[in-house]
């Protein structure tokens, strides 16, 4: 409660002692890490509980009643726990572990095209999806005959809400993201599955770029399924999770088809394995998964409202300074209030590609491309754009690197 009302701010210096990468050098200059959009470093907590776990711990899980099978089955399966807390979920069959958040925002069209989508239905996505949002939905509507509606995004960056009304009626499903990768807009989970909800639709949210950043609460939400990626929150490369809730869960049918997610198998039929195994099939990534758990304990020991907040400081700071710079267009809404600390950009007609490099030269890392949303980038105009974005170890002297070597750009290329 205290936490809501006055966030404590977070000690940089010590949380950078903590990812042994940001000591690195980069051509010579410190690194300054913000292409935390992509992925996050991680901390040491989680290197080190993933080669220990390979040191000491390395069996298969669910299955052998050995001593090291019991020890990663234990591993694995409280950090299921771990999640559900973090994400509020009511039940902990109601997180299922994937490899990212692709992969659970596939299994999650899939399996809803499956039960609930007949031909001629509607089917909403909005125009700031990432790919891994848009194409599952538009590949299986194409599939099966179902319309697909796209809500438009406003010249401020935000959804617009007749469009968004409009395009709900009669609809079964609504998938959007939590917040853009893009634009860094935050959308109103709760409000817009409410919307959705009461218009009869089922409700998918794309947590891939919130997770990481601020609070998540599933059952606030009331979202249906909710995916995200460990990677993007700190954690290993290759974990991410689809939550849905355990009623729908039930009903809908498995994703991949094998080991671990029956129950029985006989030569004519098989029965499906209890929630969430159902629906994790084969060997699992056992060590990333439990590499995953320091992660989450890390953001929870930080507070996500902290985090928040902090990003927020950041943010605020960066369109400030970033929009005195001579020629300097930035994407999405001017209000940090209605954003993530991600920010896209481009400088005249530098070619993004050109300015991430320069940026290179001078030891700061961004991204530069379409961000795998190029019906965005089409909205938008433009082939592609500079990003830069921030997170738990990044400070007002990264935004100050950030700034000087965008001058470094002008400089050389006036
Ligand atoms: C909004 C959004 N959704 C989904 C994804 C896909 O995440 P992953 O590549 O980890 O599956 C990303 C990745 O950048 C993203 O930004």
């Amino acid at each position: 409660m205290l936490e809501m009302e006055r966030a404590r701010s977070l000690d940089i210096a010590a949380i950078r002692e903590d990812f042994p990468v940001l000591k690195r050098l980069v051509h010579g200059k410190r690194l300054v890490y913000l292409d935390n959009a992509a992925t996050s470093q991680k901390p040491l907590q989680v290197i080190n509980t993933i080669s220990e776990y390979y040191e000491k711990h390395n069996s298969n899980i669910h299955r052998s009643v050995h001593q090291l099978a019991e020890e990663a089955t234990g591993s694995f399966e409280s950090t299921r726990d771990n999640l559900r807390e973090f994400v509020n979920a009511r039940y902990r069959e109601e997180i299922v572990f994937t490899k990212n958040a692709t992969e659970a925002l596939n299994i999650a069209a899939r399996c809803i095209f499956e039960k609930y989508v007949k031909s001629g239905d509607k089917v909403v996505v909005t125009e700031m999806e990432h790919h891994s949002n848009f194409v599952p939905w538009q590949q299986l509507s194409k599939k099966n005959n179902a319309k697909l509606e796209i809500v438009s995004v406003t010249d401020e960056g935000e959804l617009n809400e007749s469009d968004l009304e409009a395009k709900l009626k009669d609809a079964q499903v609504f998938s959007f993201a939590q917040m853009s990768n893009v634009l860094g807009t935050i959308n109103d989970a709760k409000r817009l599955t409410r919307l959705a909800h009461d218009r009869g639709c089922l409700v998918v949210v794309d947590g891939a770029q919130s997770a990481p950043h601020m609070p998540v609460d599933v059952q606030d939400i009331d979202c249906d399924f909710f995916a995200l990626s460990a990677h993007k929150m700190l954690g290993p490369t290759g974990v991410g999770s689809l939550y849905g809730k355990r009623n729908v869960l039930e009903e809908i049918p498995p994703f991949l088809l094998g080991g671990d997610m029956i129950r029985q198998v006989h030569r004519d039929e098989t029965e499906w394995n209890e929630l969430p195994w159902k629906f994790e099939a084969g060997t699992s990534n056992i060590a990333d998964v439990i590499g995953f758990a320091p992660a989450l304990d890390y953001l929870r020991n930080l507070g996500m409202n902290n985090i928040w907040e902090h990003e927020r400081r950041i943010c605020k700071k960066a369109l400030e300074e970033m929009s005195k710079i001579d020629g300097m267009k930035i994407y999405g809404p001017m209000n940090e209030n209605k954003r993530g600390a991600v920010i896209s950009f481009n400088l005249g007609d530098v070619h993004a590609h050109d300015v991430a490099s320069i940026l290179d030269s001078e030891g700061v890392a961004i991204r530069s491309g379409h961000h795998c949303a190029q019906v965005m980038m089409e909205k938008l105009g433009v082939p592609a754009t500079s990003r830069a974005s921030f997170y738990i170890y990044n400070d007002l002297d990264d935004l100050e690197s950030l700034c000087s070597a965008l001058a470094k750009v002008k400089e050389i290329l006036k």
